[in-house]
């Protein structure tokens, strides 16, 4: 399935091989090269994920689990196949504990529905933290608001850490579950996830961790973290869109009520009554997108032959060096923790002066940059910075110290003109 990705060759960490491997990296934009730096938005594809989706739809294509002819059991050994490939790339003990979703808000969003019918009571309290992404926000107030919970907030020091001390003087009697992101969508911090972990098992709370910014940057293993549940999305990890995963320890999923009625998640259906399929198929109502699923697995594989830790080597010191760089400009203001070893992550959010992050997203996008400008969905954190927005560059395996110098001089340039 990697025939056509170069790094198949490539044992080596080979940006140049690596860039190849990603058709629209030489595309121009407005007459310049294209400088993709909105990698934490969604990640570009690796030409073998794109033939791997083709090639299923022209030979493949067939219904799963459903049917007994050839094309259904080749299709569905695939999807099968890529549960399997998602289990093995995050240290999950049994693929029934990999459901596939459409992305992570969907994955969040089932288990808030999931988790509350179960075990949230009026007066009970649900903990996030104050650097998360709006998807690990309202699907939790919804749900609290059905239930008469409450949410609790983990607050965060003004270097854009979590605090722990508060944190465990949060949790009480009263707390039913710990939602924390494992790197911040617009500071880059990464948060100390086991720790998290471990302070809410002492109380016997359960910790789902939001991996959407983690799964793509460094190893993650899920006997290592020891979390309860675990959210990604497939297209920030160079997979496609509509595919993600909600990773469950077995013995919380079993407890778990189904998130949607239909086809797949059940075993026998009767007017009176009906009784529902075994894990995972049990969250999986109605026809799975095994094309992306399958395609999600072929991008697995792909970072998986290039290795996490060297993927994670190169952008911590992509990062650190567009840091060093950055801070150099006059009136340069980056938010987040320092770009010490393992507390930073592959993401730069920045303000120049009084230069509106729109301006400043929008004049580097002439210039052929890509990056994004606002809130990010994370508005109670700029309610912490005291901002509106930011802008951010974010960093994938194939990003270069060229293209971080384009930007700063990119910077400069705007910075320049106003
Ligand atoms: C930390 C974090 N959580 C959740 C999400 C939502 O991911 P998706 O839109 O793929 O569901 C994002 C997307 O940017 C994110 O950065």
């Amino acid at each position: 399935m990697l025939k056509n990705c170069k790094k198949e060759k490539a044992c080596m960490y080979n940006i140049d091989n690596v860039r190849e491997d990603f058709p629209i990296l030489i595309r121009q934009v407005y007459g310049r090269p294209l400088v993709y730096l909105d990698n934490g938005a969604t990640t570009q594809k690796p030409r073998c994920v794109v033939e791997a989706m083709v090639d299923e739809y022209y030979n493949v294509n067939a219904n799963v689990h459903r049917g007994v002819h050839f094309l259904s059991q080749q299709a569905t050994e695939l999807h099968e196949q890529s549960r399997e490939t998602v289990r093995r790339f995050i240290g999950a003990r049994s693929a029934s504990e990999v459901l596939f979703t459409r992305g992570t808000t969907e994955s969040i969003n089932l288990l808030a529905f999931s988790f509350g019918e179960a075990f949230l009571r009026e007066g009970d309290e649900v903990v996030v933290s104050a650097m998360e992404h709006h998807s690990n926000i309202v699907p939790w107030q919804m749900v609290c608001e059905r239930k008469g919970a409450r949410l609790r907030v983990i607050p965060m020091t003004d270097a854009g850490t979590l605090c722990m001390d508060a944190y465990r003087q949060l949790l009480s009697e009263r707390t039913r579950i710990v939602c924390c992101t494992h790197v911040s969508n617009v500071l880059g911090t990464v948060n100390p996830v086991e720790e998290v972990v471990r302070e809410a098992h002492r109380h016997g709370i359960p910790v789902l961790i939001d991996g959407a910014q983690s799964t793509p940057h460094f190893p993650v293993d899920m006997q290592q973290l020891d979390c309860d549940f675990f959210a990604f999305s497939g297209h920030k990890i160079y997979g496609p869109t509509g595919i993600g995963v909600l990773y469950g320890k077995e013995e919380w999923l079993e407890k778990l009520p189904p998130y949607q009625g239909g086809g797949e998640m059940i075993k026998n259906v009767s007017f009176e009554r009906t009784t529902y399929n075994e894990l995972p198929y049990k969250f999986e109502a109605g026809t799975p997108d095994y094309v992306a699923s399958h395609a999600l697995a072929v991008a697995l594989d792909y970072v998986s032959a290039l290795g996490m830790e060297n993927i994670y080597q190169h952008e911590q010191a992509l990062t650190r060096y567009a840091m060093e760089q950055l801070q150099q400009l006059e009136g340069m203001r980056i938010f987040g923790p320092p770009a010490a070893e393992g507390q930073h992550d592959a993401v730069v959010s920045f303000l120049v002066g009084n230069i509106h992050h729109l301006d400043m997203g929008t004049l580097l996008d002439r210039l052929g940059i890509a990056v994004r400008t606002g809130h990010h969905c994370a508005e109670p954190l700029m309610h912490r910075l005291g901002i509106e927005g930011t802008v951010r560059a974010s960093f994938g395996l194939y990003n270069t110290k060229d293209e971080v110098d384009a930007l700063v001089a990119g910077i400069e340039r705007v910075r320049k003109m106003f």
